[in-house]
């Protein structure tokens, strides 16, 4: 099987991209990941693309130098799917314009609801039973694209913003290699 190849955008921790990653690693699994790429010279998640001898960039440069120069990559190692994994940019229409393949975001809430940020502490406020997390695709508004998967995560009356952020985050690394499979109609 030919793979997909897959660049991962991330800003901090990385633990997604770590668990996409391994599930690439899997013969069935439609992409491998070729790059990395950061916006936080300080991003945790560099580790993973060192530690699995995945080629990656880091660049802590405003937004339009930083896209400049990722997009020149993208075409450099001929990436056919963009993986948003905990980026905290927000890309520009041009740059999803010029882009036209694939980008993917996980979101951590069941969107349409808490679009943005302190997804948890919103939905912890709201005295939601509910959460969880979603996969979609990117387009030009902020948490709006089609959406690829979601998964559930119970709230319970004990829960804070670390209880609930573990156990959303143990779903989202579910969810992305579903998300992933699903893009490319592997089930
Ligand atoms: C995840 O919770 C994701 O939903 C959000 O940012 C977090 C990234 O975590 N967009 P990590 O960097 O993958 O550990």
């Amino acid at each position: 099987m030919v793979k997909k190849r897959a660049c991962v955008f991330i800003s901090g921790s990385g633990t997604n991209l770590r668990e996409i990653i391994k599930a690439s690693r899997d013969y069935n699994f439609p992409v491998k990941v070729c790059l990395v790429a950061s916006d936080n010279e300080k991003a945790k998640g560099i580790i993973f693309a060192k530690k699995f001898s995945i080629p990656y960039v880091c660049l802590n440069t405003n937004k339009y130098k930083f896209e400049k120069t990722i997009l020149k990559k993208l075409f450099e190692y001929k990436i056919d799917i963009i993986c948003l994994a905990g980026f905290m940019k927000i890309l520009s229409k041009k740059f999803i314009r010029n882009f036209k393949k694939k980008i993917i975001n996980i979101h951590p809430s069941l969107l349409p609801k808490y679009k943005g940020l302190n997804t948890f502490q919103r939905a912890l406020k709201s005295n939601e039973k509910l959460t969880g997390c979603t996969v979609h695709f990117v387009n030009e508004k902020l948490d709006s694209g089609k959406i690829i998967i979601k998964k559930r995560v119970n709230i319970y009356k004990d829960d804070n913003v670390e209880t609930l952020k573990k156990r959303v985050q143990f779903e989202e690394y579910r969810a992305y290699s579903c998300a992933i499979r699903r893009v490319y109609n592997f089930n």
